[in-house]
This record gives C-alpha cells, structure tokens and sequence, in this order.
C-alpha cells in the first residue's frame, strides 16, 4: 500500500498544500510547530477516521475557517490507485468520497487505507490506564479485521443505552426497566463475549512477533506477555445476572469488555509498575510493531508507517534497532533533530511555516 498524493486545505496550520509521496523511507525535518506531524495525522485520519493524537475532528480544522479537506491518491496492492477526498465540516456531517463516489456509510472508508502510527505517546499504552490498552487493541482489531469495526460499534451502543437505563432507575428497577434490561443484557452478553474473544484471539496471534520485536529492539532477550484479564469468570450472560443489584445501585455497567485489562509483563513484573523507561519504550515500540507484523502475515494489507518524532525519545541504539526492525515499504518519519546515522532516507522534505519543499537527501 502507498499513498502516491497527499493534499490539504485548511487542515491544522495548512491553508492548501499537495504533495507528491513515494515508497520507501521518507523523512520530513524541520523545528518544531512548523506542522510536520499535522501531515502524518492527516494521512491517519483517513486510515482510521480519527486523529491518532486523539482529539475531535474539529480540532483539526484549520482556526476561522468552515471546514478541512484531506484528499488523497492511493496505490492499492492489487495495483489500483484510488482517490480518496474526505471534507470535515465544522458543522454537520463528514462527506467521504472514493473515486468520486460518496460513501453510502462513511465507515465504510475503513480498510481502504492502512497505516501503523508510532508516536511518542506509544509510552502510555504501556504507564498509562488500562483504557489506552483497550483501544490499542480495539485499533489493531479493526486493522486485521476491518469488518470488526462494526461489533465495535454495537458494544458502544449496546453500553450506552444500558448505562442510560441504569441511570435512570436511580437504583430501583421496576417491571418495565427490569424487562428492557432484559434485552440489554442478552445484547451485551452476545456482542461483549464476541469483543473479548476476538481480543483474545488477536493477543495470542501477536505473541510471536511481540516477543521477537521486544528483544530486537531492546536488544536483549526478555520474557515478554500480555495476559487478558477480564472483568467477569464463566458465561457474561450468567455474570450480568449475578452483578444486576451492584449495576443498578450503582447505575453503570460494571462488568464487560469495557472494564477489562491487558496485563503487560517483561520478565515475571508488570512493565506499568516495575519496567525502567527505556524498557516501556521498547515494550511500547514492540506492540505497534507486533499488530503491524499481523496485519502483514494476514495478508490483510501492508500498512503505511507513520513514525512520528520516535527518534527524539530514544537512545541511539534503539533507534537503530528500530529501523532495523521495520518491515520495508511506504515508511514516512517526521523528525525535529536527528537521525540515527543508519537510517539513508530515501526523500527528504522539509517544513518550514507550512510549506513543504523538497531537501536533498542526506542534507
Ligand atoms: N486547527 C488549527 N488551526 C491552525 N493552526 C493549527 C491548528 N492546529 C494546530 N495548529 C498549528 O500547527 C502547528 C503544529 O504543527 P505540528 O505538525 O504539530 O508541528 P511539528 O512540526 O512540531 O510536528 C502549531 O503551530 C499549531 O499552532
Ligand atoms: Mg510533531
């Protein structure tokens, strides 16, 4: 997969920009704030119709301006280039064209476009809560299979209304709410079960290739696990059951896929709690990698990957390791400072104030 064109019009800092991009190892320089990751954020924006710096859409539109269009051309593996053009309003709703063909449903964008972000903030997946790990995993779900997109949906959907439900019975069901939970319940045990398997599933496909990116980038060898740990035993259907009082006192659902935690371990320790940084980092680096190398082995797509600043946060021989690491294809790496002396990049672009011009490479 490659992205051939990029172009922008009032994206974040840029009033109208377009780019030409080609296979291989991309760096894009330059100090700080002059919008380097804003390029990297538009083009994962129309992989996974979010900003991976994970703010609302209208964040990403430019100051006093209506509405940002990312738009983009895209060489698929089968040899099909498609354009993709996606206009967020500040108002109203995303419009998302494929060849210039609206899409009936915009999720349906996903798939078309695949990319592996890493970014410094990669560290919390492994020091933050377990609600990051969550949608790590949710994420690269949706990358395997991006049909999972919609069991993701209706789990949402399915919690929302239930957490309305038992909020509004104000600790008391009576006949009428006891029923309608009926019908939750059954929803959320069917899709819930449904989400923790599929995350199970996955997790037990990245192992290989977790412990295996772990030691190449540490450059040491290490016992390296992720341990599911869910929030109920046995059937979900018997477990809402057995916590209905504790969800209706407490007008939440308080079991499910959404209150479950992906224990990360180096060696027999936590890597939250007992991990140095530069360990968290490796581990953090190794996950992306892993559900990177799954999506590849699948043969589901060979991901664009956007690295995001990873070099200013480690040392130089992880950062070698790292590109050692790699798998080849489309690779674009924004960077303030320097580059590990192995990485030859193919291009090298240049940011200045917004504008994007073409540096020699090695320059
Ligand atoms: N919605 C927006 N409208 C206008 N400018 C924005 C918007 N969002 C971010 N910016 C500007 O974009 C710049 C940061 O760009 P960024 O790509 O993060 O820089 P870097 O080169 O450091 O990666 C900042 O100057 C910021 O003020
Ligand atoms: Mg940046």
């Amino acid at each position: 997969m490659q992205i051939r064109t990029l172009e922008l019009q009032n994206f974040r800092s840029y009033e109208a920009v377009a780019l030409s991009l080609t296979d291989g190892l991309t760096a894009i320089v330059g100090e700080n704030g002059q919008g380097k990751t804003n390029l990297l954020e538009a083009i994962s924006w129309i992989a996974g119709m979010g900003s991976f710096r994970g703010v609302p859409d209208d964040a990403l539109i430019r100051l006093g301006t209506d509405a940002a269009v990312v738009r983009a051309t895209v060489l698929s593996p089968d040899g099909r280039e498609q354009l993709i053009e996606a206009e967020l309003p500040r108002i109203g709703r995303n419009r998302i064209q494929v060849n210039r063909q609206r899409l009936a449903r915009a999720r349906d964008l996903l798939g078309v476009v695949q990319v592996t972000v890493f970014s410094p903030d990669d560290l919390e997946l492994v020091k933050g809560g377990p609600a990051l790990r969550r949608r790590w995993i949710d994420e690269a779900l949706v990358s395997r299979h991006p049909k999972h997109d919609a069991t993701r949906a209706d789990l949402e959907r399915i919690l929302k209304q239930r957490n309305a439900l038992l909020r509004s019975a104000h600790g008391r069901l009576d006949t009428d709410a006891a029923f309608t939970l009926d019908v939750w319940d059954a929803k959320l045990a069917h899709t819930g079960q449904a989400v923790r398997d599929a995350r199970e599933t996955l997790l037990a496909e990245m192992a290989p290739g977790l412990a295996g990116a772990y030691d190449a980038v540490a450059r040491e060898a290490a016992q390296v696990e992720t341990i599911y740990e869910p929030s109920w035993h046995g059937d979900l259907a018997e477990a809402l059951v057995a916590s209905r009082d504790q969800d209706v006192r407490r007008g939440v659902s308080t079991i499910g896929p959404h209150r479950d935690e992906i224990m990360l371990r180096i060696g027999a320790a936590p890597a939250r709690t007992h991990a140095s940084q530069g360990e968290q980092r490796s581990l953090a680096l190794a996950l992306r990698l892993s559900a990177d190398a799954v999506v590849r082995a699948a043969g589901v797509a060979e991901p664009v990957l956007l690295l995001d600043d990873v070099f200013s946060e480690l040392d130089p021989g992880r950062a070698e390791a790292l590109l050692d690491a790699l798998p080849g294809g489309q690779r674009l790496l924004t960077t303030a400072a320097w580059l590990p002396p192995a990485a030859v990049p193919d291009r090298v672009l240049r940011v200045v104030d917004g504008t994007v011009t073409e540096a020699s490479a090695g320059a």
